[in-house]
């Protein structure tokens, strides 16, 4: 009893002599170390939480440097966190098939296409940096973010996989997204502060010393200090930025939230413009039954169509649905619209018990979310019978495609009749990735209209333009977040540190 009672005073001498010693040294640590004191109470501000502006905002912290990083939405992530493939990285470990390493360069060089015939040689050099730094893009995310990115897949216009996501469950977007924040939010330079929208960029002569910002409560405010901008695209700017470099998409939906573009509150600051007109068209948004005239539509992917899916327009078959996203977009835009605003088809994307096997989880989370259902080709309307009895005849090898498709992937229903299940959704072509932006360089500055920097201001992600030119390679803009987003954040340090 006695020695019991001894023991635990024992124990609480010993805690209280470890706590104090801690104390003095201040260990575990309140706040990371801070190299030199007078440069942490100077930060860097972040304009955008999606995966450009938080690989900038982790590059700052992990030189010392407080972040304050504002973000227009009421929650992090922008469309970063909806990227569903992957991001690309060459060489890596995790590729089934090494690469030579000027591949990844050749092909983004070959999808950029007729772009690359001006601003040439800007355009070799973002593409060189980003295609070099690829690889080491990825491994940051292994390694020092703990990110699963361990499968490859090949996505169109690649000659080698090296579209990298996770072995599990969460989308990549999300993955990536949320290990970042984690970790920021674990530092105490990190200063995060939502539905804060930047409305001005400061400058005092040639230097950009701040943004303006109004606040959710309408207040405005400033902040001082360099600026780096990871806005992201103007998709969602239907009637806006849209409608004046690409009058014909004016009004279309998107798969980006319905929001103002970013990059007038850099033009306004003298900045340079590049590949505005260069928009990604996909050709299967889903429109919602609950909420059809929502200009937001949620992305329909590939697989619907790369597993055999057909599609429909008035009950009937109009295109080789295997083509690109351009040429079935084309085939569906060409005709009238079934909606002036926002502007959309009624296209529905048709499933036989077959291919929905193939893509199961995809439909079945679909299904799930109301976007598609079950049901039988007598609830198509007439039409679709005739359609549908005609493909299966195609798929047998019984007739000739009008529209030349030659592959039919899983399709297996053979002989329709109206009660034969199929498995529907309504789709309509949605601006989904805006390639221009503003110029920047290898060191991710910003450049103004005589192609020389703008002191104290950089930009990565989908506000800047340049690298994809006229296509963007998928899995290169979750890519082109971390190299340009790190790089900008680099750069923003230094010129912290030389005192600017
Ligand atoms: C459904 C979908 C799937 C995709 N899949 C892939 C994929 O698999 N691989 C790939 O590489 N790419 C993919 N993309 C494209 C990719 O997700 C985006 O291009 C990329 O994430 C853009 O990142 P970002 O950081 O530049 O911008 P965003 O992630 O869009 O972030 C920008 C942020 O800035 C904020 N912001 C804007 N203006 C202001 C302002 N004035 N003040 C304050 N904040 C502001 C926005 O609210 C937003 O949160 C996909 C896109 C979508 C929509
Ligand atoms: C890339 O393009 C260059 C120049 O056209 C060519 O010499 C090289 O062989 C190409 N590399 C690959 C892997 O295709
Ligand atoms: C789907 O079709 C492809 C080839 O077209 C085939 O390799 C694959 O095994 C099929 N999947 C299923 C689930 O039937």
């Amino acid at each position: 009893m006695v020695f019991h009672r001894m023991l635990t005073v024992l124990f609480f001498s010993c805690l209280a002599l470890t706590i104090a010693y801690l104390y003095k040294q201040n260990y575990p640590p309140m706040s990371a170390p801070i190299a030199d004191p007078g440069m942490a109470s100077r930060h860097a501000i972040v304009v955008g939480s999606g995966l450009a502006g938080l690989s900038a905002a982790s590059q700052l912290i992990s030189r010392n440097i407080p972040v304050r990083l504002l973000e227009r939405g009421a929650k992090p992530g922008g469309n970063s966190i909806k990227a569903s493939s992957g991001i690309n990285g060459a060489p890596t470990t995790y590729q089934p098939v090494a690469e030579p390493l000027d591949a990844f360069y050749n092909d983004t060089t070959r999808s950029a296409g007729h772009a690359m015939s001006s601003f040439t040689a800007q355009r070799e050099k973002l593409i060189e940096t980003l295609t070099k730094n690829s690889a080491a893009g990825v491994e940051w995310l292994v390694q020092e973010k703990g990110v699963d990115l361990s499968r490859v897949a090949q996505l169109g216009g690649h000659s080698y996989a090296r579209t990298h996501r996770g072995a599990g469950q969460a989308p990549p977007g999300f993955a990536i997204v949320s290990a970042l924040l984690k970790q920021l939010k674990e530092s105490p330079l990190f200063d995060l502060r939502t539905s804060c929208t930047v409305t001005k960029v400061l400058q005092d002569g040639a230097h950009v010393t701040g943004v303006a910002y109004a606040r959710e409560d309408g207040k405005q405010e400033e902040l001082h200090g360099p600026v780096i901008f990871a806005s992201g695209g103007f998709g969602g700017d239907a009637e806006g930025l849209l409608a004046k470099y690409r009058p014909d998409l004016a009004g279309y939906p998107s798969t980006n939230d319905p929001r103002p573009g970013t990059q007038p509150l850099l033009t306004a600051i003298g900045a340079q413009l590049i590949d505005m007109d260069q928009v990604q068209v996909h050709p299967t948004g889903f429109v919602d039954p609950a909420n059809a005239a929502t200009p937001l539509k949620f992305l329909g992917a590939e697989v619907l169509r790369g597993e055999g899916g057909i599609l429909l327009l008035n009950g009937k078959r109009f295109v080789d649905e295997l083509d690109t996203r351009e040429k079935v977009s084309n085939a569906i835009t060409t005709t009238t619209p079934s909606s002036e605003s926002p502007k959309q088809w009624t296209v529905q994307v048709v499933l036989d018990e077959g291919t929905y096997q193939a893509a199961k989880s995809h439909i079945d989370f679909y299904l799930f979310k109301g976007l598609m259902k079950k049901s039988t080709i007598a609830e198509l309307g007439p039409q679709a019978l005739e359609s549908i009895t005609q493909y299966a005849k195609v798929v047998a090898g019984e007739a000739t495609d009008e529209f030349h498709r030659t592959t039919f992937a899983n399709w297996t229903l053979k002989n329709p009749t109206p009660e034969s299940v199929v498995y529907v959704g309504v789709v309509t072509p949605v601006v989904h990735f805006t390639m221009g932006g503003v110029l920047i360089n290898v060191k991710s500055e910003v450049l103004g209209e005589d192609e020389k920097p703008i002191k104290g201001l950089w930009g990565a992600g989908e506000v800047t333009g340049g690298v994809h030119g006229g296509n963007r390679l998928g899995g290169s803009s979750l890519l082109e977040c971390v190299v340009f987003g790190r790089i900008a954040g680099d750069q923003c340090a230094d010129y912290l540190a030389g005192g600017k």
